[in-house]
């Protein structure tokens, strides 16, 4: 892709110092910069460091050393077999001690699942979370369809240990094979290895900041870690679930061959079979992806594998979500265009920037804030000035009646009073630590950390009170202040410090960060994009100088790069949970930087090291039972940092801390394509670019993109300079062209969302999916789909004024792509690179032949936009066909008690809709019916076998399309109508 792997910025959060220090606990100490407030030092963020095991020459290879296992005692069940599995021969204690018994669990859990599951023999109640996920956390998948019949085959063998193989019957394709490996399993290690094909398409394995397809030379970590969206290291959430694509050549009798290399025949139409495998373990780990195998390494859980045939893509995406979860359905108002950034001083401020839009015209449904609403970042209390109570009351008041939204963030920690200070009350403490609701130390005092109110504790979502404790919490605000939704940050759980490190310090509270925020002396200057220096050289020049003085004076962690690293090696029945024998690539070094340690404890005994990527997780299910509390018929709405697999049943999702740059624009589209798989379709990341300055340039472009992501919204760093749409008058029209189309399709898009809320459809889209007969689109990361039928091709590059795309299609004619624009098929070839004019302002999107958009018109808010007339567009294939669908609803209700479905088809000149009644009464108009690819017009035109008058009908002959108007709500109210021309 030609991105650098990483680039620089400081982010809120990020520090990620891994030098040779021993501090632990080390007292704070006063620092002048922050006037009497003590600071929290630096180098309590400092662990020892460790090399991770991957990078690491005198690392041990557990395949080279560990006996691996022998089966036997197989037992038939209804559903498949059981057998033991014990230790092949001596232990290799290699990462841990090796556990002697294991029990192998092969279920054929429906015609679509097939779960292959080892753990040891013997679990006790003490220790079993070291190996199996906590009941009650995540849906746990069960034998739904007993004695079924599946196209997936189990075998297995003891030759030269246990490795097993499953295969697809249909086509005898064996699609994971431990065969020739060993399995390592220890108290702390857990090691399989399959067998791939050479060139291997693989998606998913998020979240990533990675291209599309994720290659053969990568590792994927998990260790949920507040780090910013960086290119390929460990980020917030943790979804080890994998789409592997195969494409093949069949001869006459219909044997497939598989198709190693496809790059010089891209133009073949292949036959392409998917798969998908989920690792259902949610310890730290490392997943390799080498030349011709996938490698799990994890410090703890089990195997726990759950296997979908497809054998297309969205048949493995169907299972997984049914699996996982379902996305939430959202509300509709969550499609309008959301404004936020860290920075916003006041309830005045914030209206200021709603008006700011109206004034400009530019569609807005929802303004947020960042941390800057809390009185010193305490959750759940508004601050005095600029934020109070009282004025919070007729904001919401005016922002409603308006038809829009307010959304807040709520951090996850929380923080813990100064003991010595009468005055430093904090009642959502006290009522949390009489429930029992914070995490502790292992001898039971409360685990101290810190996050942005200083010193913090953290909810404990293991332990029975909590999730009551937040739910009294969220609904007692909000009586205060009537948010519309949650913005849940901070979520890893993050903690700027090693250990309990605020335990013996709480007099020194309210403590400073350990490190500079955005516009405090010292903080880090902020750095304009690529390309900024073309046409604003002063102010970039002064800009870099001041970087670079900046930099001299602040050392960041490479500066500062370790010769010595810890290595522990493994105590019999011991677990070092602090320093695991087998390190991950943590990007963070050591596990207990800049996140709770792993050896927090929770209330049931749990170690934090063994559910530390499904804290996210947790305060994500506390808070949607909490907006369930709030409005028990409303959808909740809750954008969540750190996710787990699924997630996405409870929450939207953003791709974090981002940059303002072209590299995060770019990224973002196989973010938000990875999300798909990943079941939060929910997507989108901070437009215009988070940390640093963005320019009006790159903001253009990037608010033109992210108007055909499903979650839009732009976001900014403390600091840096504005990024509203209507700083730039540019940035203004570009935004409005764009959002125009977007509000036009928030029926479609509506619709998109209701499937994959029901059934597990993916919204936006990659070529791959759409196309799978065509594997040179198999990395197609530049350009995407939303739904079946919108292809948009973004410029990504700065001081570009035209972008280089495919229109899919595998041979000439095949498909047909309609400029929206113009309204015109592209007369291009297919597959063929083809040149697009896209001066800056312009985003080139196209409908796709085959196609029936219902169309409602653009407006301020989606309230409004819901209000207006509806259009129908239809785009014809090459046959002269179309197809499409509508889900109407209120837009609001968990289970609405008014629905409509309406069917479109189109053959033969004739468009025949469908409409089923479940109560919902359309009011609004049908104003237009629009065809795009009509060579002729027959006359007379006919509505329900009725003639139209000609002056309700005008056909351009050069455009080749039919306008039909004159038409009224009735065309709602019956249970079909038709239209032929
Ligand atoms: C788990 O705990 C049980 C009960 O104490 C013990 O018998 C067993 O050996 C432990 N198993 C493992 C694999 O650690
Ligand atoms: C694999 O990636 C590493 C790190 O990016 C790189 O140094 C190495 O050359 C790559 N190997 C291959 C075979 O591309
Ligand atoms: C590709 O192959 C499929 C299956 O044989 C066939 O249905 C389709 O028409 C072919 N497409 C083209 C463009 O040849």
């Amino acid at each position: 892709m030609g991105i650098p792997r990483s680039w620089g910025g400081i982010l809120r959060g990020l520090s990620a110092f891994c030098a040779i220090a021993q501090a632990q606990t080390s007292s704070p100490s006063p620092t002048s910069s922050h006037s009497a407030q003590f600071t929290v030092p630096a180098e309590a963020n400092i662990a020892p460091a460790v090399i991770p095991n991957i990078k690491d020459p005198q690392a041990v290879d557990a395949q080279t050393v560990c006996p691996g296992y022998t089966a036997s005692n197989v037992q038939q069940t209804a559903s498949g077999f059981t057998a033991s599995l014990s230790l092949a021969g001596d232990a290799c204690n290699v990462y841990g001690t090796d556990i002697e018994a294991l029990s192998l669990t092969v279920e054929y859990q429906r015609a679509d699942r097939l779960h292959v599951a080892i753990v040891p023999t013997h679990i006790g109640a003490e220790n079993a979370t070291q190996y199996l996920i906590p009941q009650g956390y995540l849906a746990e998948p069960e034998v739904e369809e007993p004695n079924v019949v599946s196209d997936l085959e189990f075998s297995w063998t003891n030759d030269p240990s246990f490795g097993f193989e499953v295969t697809r019957k249909s086509t005898k394709d064996v699609l994971f094979s431990t065969k020739g490996t060993r399995i390592v399993f220890e108290n702390q290690f857990v090691e399989f290895k399959s067998a791939l094909p050479k060139n291997y398409n693989l998606y998913g394995l998020g979240e990533s900041v990675h291209g599309f397809r994720l290659g053969n030379n990568y590792t994927k970590t998990y260790y949920a870690a507040d780090a910013g969206a960086t290119v390929d290291i460990n980020v917030y959430g943790a979804h080890p679930f994998f789409l592997e694509t195969r494409y093949f050549t069949e001869d006459a009798d219909g044997n497939l061959k598989l198709v190693e290399s496809y790059e010089a025949t891209a133009k073949s139409n292949y036959t392409s079979l998917s798969h998908g495998v989920f690792s259902r373990n949610a310890h730290g780990q490392d997943i390799l992806m080498q030349e011709d195998s996938i490698t799990y390494r994890a410090i703890g859980g089990s195997v726990d594998l759950y296997f979908f045939p497809g054998p297309s893509q969205p048949e493995v995406t169907k299972s997984y979500l049914t699996t996982v979860g379902l996305p939430a359905m959202q509300q509709y108002w969550t499609f309008g265009f959301h404004q936020c950034r860290w920075g916003y001083t006041s309830w005045a401020e914030l209206e200021d920037v709603v008006n700011n839009h109206t004034h400009f015209d530019i569609p807005l449904e929802t303004i947020w804030t960042d941390i800057d609403w809390m009185v010193r970042y305490r959750d759940f209390e508004n601050n005095p000035v600029g934020f109070d109570d009282e004025s919070s009351k007729g904001f919401i008041q005016r922002l409603h009646d308006g038809g829009r939204h307010y959304v807040p963030i709520i951090d996850s920690a929380i923080y813990i009073p100064n003991p010595s200070n009468p005055d430093d009350a904090y009642p959502v403490f006290e009522r949390g630590n009489d429930t029992g609701a914070f995490l502790t130390n292992p001898d039971g005092s409360l685990y101290v950390g810190a996050v942005w109110p200083g010193y913090t504790v953290f909810p404990d979502w293991l332990a029975e009170g909590t999730e009551q404790w937040w739910i009294d919490e969220m609904v007692r605000y909000y009586q205060i202040t009537g948010y519309d939704g949650a913005w849940i940050d901070m979520s890893e759980i993050s903690s700027f410090c090693v250990g309990s490190c605020g335990s013996n310090n709480l007099t020194l509270q309210p403590v400073h960060v350990p490190f500079a925020l955005p516009g405090e002396p010292a903080n880090p200057v902020l750095i304009y994009p690529e390309g900024f220096n073309k046409t604003n050289a002063t102010e970039a020049a002064s800009a870099s100088a001041a970087r670079a003085s900046w930099s001299s004076a602040y050392p960041t962690s490479s500066a500062t790069a370790s010769t010595s690293y810890v290595r522990t090696t493994p105590t019999p029945d011991v677990r070092d949970v602090n320093y695991p024998p087998y390190a991950i690539n943590n990007v963070k070094g050591a596990l207990a930087v800049g996140a709770i340690s792993p050896n927090a404890t929770h209330a049931d005994g749990t170690l934090e090291y063994d559910v530390h990527n499904l804290w996210g997780h947790g305060i994500l299910k506390a808070t949607y039972n909490a907006l369930s509390a709030i409005s028990p018929d409303a959808r909740p709405f809750i954008l969540g940092r750190s996710t787990f697999a699924g997630s996405g049943s409870y929450a939207a999702h953003w791709g974090g801390d981002n940059w303002s740059n072209w590299p995060s624009m770019i990224l973002s589209i196989p973010q938000a394509l990875s999300m798909s798989l990943l079941g939060i379709p929910m997507f989108g990341v901070d437009t215009c670019g988070f940390a640093d300055n963005t320019d009006m340039e790159l903001c253009n472009r990037w608010m033109q993109l992210s108007a055909f992501f499903p979650f839009y919204r732009n976001h900014n760093i403390l600091g840096a300079i504005s990024q509203e749409a209507y700083r730039w008058s540019s940035v203004i029209d570009a935004s409005k062209a764009a959002m125009a189309i977007r509000y036009q399709l928030l029926p479609y898009m509506y619709t998109l969302f209701y499937h994959a809320h029901k059934k597990g459809e993916t919204v936006m889209r990659a070529l791959a999916w759409e196309f799978p007969r065509n594997p040179s689109l198999a990395n197609a990361d530049r350009q995407f789909m939303l739904g079946p039928s919108i292809l948009v091709i973004p410029v990504l590059e700065q001081g570009a004024t035209s972008v280089n795309g495919v229109f899919p299609g595998l041979i000439e004619g095949e498909e047909v792509w309609y400029d929206w624009y113009n309204n015109t098929a592209v007369p291009v070839p297919a597959q063929a690179n083809t040149t697009i004019n896209a001066p800056l302002g312009h985003i080139p999107v196209y409908a796709r032949g085959g196609s029936v958009f219902p169309l409602q018109q653009s407006a301020l808010t989606t309230r409004d936009a819901r209000n207006s007339p509806w259009d129908i567009l239809v785009a014809l294939d090459k046959d002269g066909s179309a197809t499409g669908n509508l889900y109407l609803d209120d837009g609001v209700s968990v289970t609405p008690n008014a629905t409509l479905h309406a069917e479109f088809k189109v053959e033969n000149r004739k468009l025949e809709t469908l409409i089923e009644h479940g109560g919902w009464v359309e009011e609004n108009n049908l104003r237009n019916v629009t065809i795009w690819g009509v060579e002729k017009a027959n006359t007379p035109i006919k509505f329900n076998g009725k003639a139209v008058p000609p002056k309700n009908v005008h056909f351009d002959g050069d455009k080749n399309t039919l306008v039909v108007s004159g038409f009224d709500v009735s065309a709602w109210a019956g249970k079909r109508w038709s239209l032929e021309w």
